[in-house]
């Protein structure tokens, strides 16, 4: 896709461990146009985190080791480019909100300095006009009294409060890309709602594309144009978001769908799929999701299938629709 303003092709993170090496992500193809929204759902631990950080370039090496053909972000492959490079365009030219803004927030450094200081870092404004403008952004983003919110510190806000200061500091610098990694799943409900709402609004207006990496398929329905479903390290199914929703292909991707809590269903009917994800360092012949599929044949425990192209936009990685 030419006009994409990020497209991973063949993106594999590898893990030294004691047990070996793991194989957190393996050749992930992912492409988010301007301005859209992809969600990237999947269990815990299929490597939805790992892939968001090798595109921040964040990946810890060692134990890490990042490969593949590009990380093309805005016309720049990102695996060529040095770590100044890659420190210019985080922060600026892509924002990240992480799942609990405590761990991403300086306990000891006020909300005002850490909102303010991206501006200064890649725009080069100067303190004072950094604050103001930090303390613009906290009204945006909806924090009372914002001005003396300036002088507050992380712990003094609630985590609602902290994740619209963590919005803030992600968009501050306008971003081309937002990361989002499970930006709500600490939240309650009504919380969750309204930092969803808030996102959408910002998102819109400053046109910021976005990555929505989540768990949870609600979330993606509400917020994501398109969506990949990750299975061990490896995109299984791929397609815009109702498409998915309204005939998923994959049986892992049917299995998340039918786990999903519905407006008026009983928690105890809820689906779960049987089994686990098996280790990144185990050594998989076939189908990495054999083990668990109900649909599986004799080739899927021998072959891994590849990511075939069952529609137009519609991509699934199973024996099943092979041709
Ligand atoms: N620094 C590391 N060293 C070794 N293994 C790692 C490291 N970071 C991540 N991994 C492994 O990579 C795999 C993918 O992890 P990742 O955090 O991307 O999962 P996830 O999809 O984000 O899960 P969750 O939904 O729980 O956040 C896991 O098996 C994890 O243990
Ligand atoms: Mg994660």
């Amino acid at each position: 896709m030419p006009d994409a303003l990020l497209a991973i092709r063949g993106l594999s993170v590898h893990f030294k461990t004691n047990g070996g090496v793991g194989r957190a992500v393996d050749t992930v193809d992912l492409c988010i146009a301007p301005g859209e929204t992809l969600g990237l759902v999947g269990e815990s631990g299929c490597g939805k985190t790992v892939t968001a950080m090798a595109v921040m370039g964040l990946v810890p090496s060692p134990p890490g080791r990042v490969t593949g053909e590009a990380i093309r972000f805005n016309g720049l492959n990102l695996l060529d480019a040095d770590s100044e490079t890659r420190r210019r365009i985080r922060g600026r030219d892509m924002g990240m909100i992480f799942q609990e803004p405590m761990t991403a927030l300086n306990p000891v450094l006020t909300i005002g300095r850490q909102v303010a200081e991206p501006l200064m870092v890649h725009l080069g404004l100067s303190r004072g006009d950094a604050l103001a403008k930090a303390a613009r952004w906290l009204d945006r983003v909806r924090i009372p009294s914002a001005k003396r919110r300036l002088a507050a510190y992380p712990h003094e806000l609630s985590g609602g409060m902290r994740q619209r200061v963590m919005i803030a500091m992600a968009m501050i610098c306008r971003p081309r890309l937002l990361i989002a990694d499970e930006p709500t799943t600490a939240l309650d409900v009504t919380t969750q709602r309204q930092i969803l709402a808030l996102m959408a609004s910002l998102k819109a207006e400053l046109n910021t594309a976005m990555l929505m990496i989540t768990h949870d398929l609600g979330v993606v329905a509400q917020t994501a144009g398109e969506m990949a479903v990750m299975y061990a390290g490896r995109i299984v199914e791929s397609a815009d978001v109702a498409s998915l929703f309204a005939t998923p292909l994959h049986t892992y991707t049917k299995g998340l769908l039918q786990s999903m809590p519905r407006l008026g269903m009983h928690q105890e009917r809820l689906h779960e799929i049987p089994g686990t994800v098996p280790a990144t360092t185990e050594s998989i012949e076939g189908c990495a999701f054999a083990g668990r599929c109900s649909s599986a044949m004799d080739r899927c425990r021998h072959a891994a299938p590849g990511l075939e192209r069952v529609r137009p936009g519609h991509k699934v990685r199973c024996w099943q629709y092979a041709r």
